[in-house]
């Protein structure tokens, strides 16, 4: 079993490409209600969580009220791939402004796997290639997350891991 040690009070991000399981984890391990998905986000704000046109605006309502959750000292975990830079460059940044330590937990599962989920999903339709991206940003993302400021980073390889994996808060 791989224990993840987690701050009571963290700003969570997943990270992991479509079909790796993030939402199956988040909604294993944490409260509906501490988690933050970008897809619900979009949903709010275009009515259809997979309008990418609305990613802007569903991150930017993310971010806020990821901003205050924490400002009133609820563990959030951000429910999104958390894939590229940029984005999660906007996570540090709402962590730091709040004092709270960024925490990732990277779910990396073959993408052979993920594409089979994928394909198998009727709520999920894009190409092979786009997973492809997904996998390169994933490795890339290995070597940049602490010094993007992520304070712990949790690598879970493979479903056994993430199936055997336990979340424990520390006071
Ligand atoms: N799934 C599974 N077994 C697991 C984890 C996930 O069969 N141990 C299935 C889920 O039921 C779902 C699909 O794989 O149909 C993708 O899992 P999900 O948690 O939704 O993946 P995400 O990483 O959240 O994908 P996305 O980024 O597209 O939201
Ligand atoms: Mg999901």
């Amino acid at each position: 079993m791989t224990i993840l040690d987690i701050p009571e009070l963290a700003l969570v991000a997943l990270v992991g490409v479509s079909g790796s399981g993030k939402s199956t984890f988040a909604a294993r391990h944490f409260a509906p209600s501490q988690v933050l998905a970008s897809d619900a986000f979009r949903a709010m704000v275009a009515d259809d969580e997979n309008d990418q046109s609305a990613s802007a605006d569903a991150f930017g309502a993310l971010h806020h009220v990821a901003g205050v959750r924490l400002r009133r000292g609820r563990l959030t975990v951000v429910d999104a791939t958390n894939l590229q830079p940029h984005a999660r460059a906007g996570l540090v940044q709402v962590a730091r402004e709040h004092d709270v330590l960024p925490v990732a937990i990277v779910l990396d599962v073959p993408e052979a796997l993920a594409w089979e989920r994928t394909q198998a999903r009727a709520d999920r339709d894009f190409d092979r290639q786009v997973l492809a991206r997904m996998q390169r940003d994933l490795r890339r993302s290995y070597g940049q997350l602490a010094r993007e400021g992520f304070r712990k980073v949790h690598v879970l390889r493979g479903v056994e891991e993430i199936d055997a994996a336990e979340v424990r808060l520390d006071k």
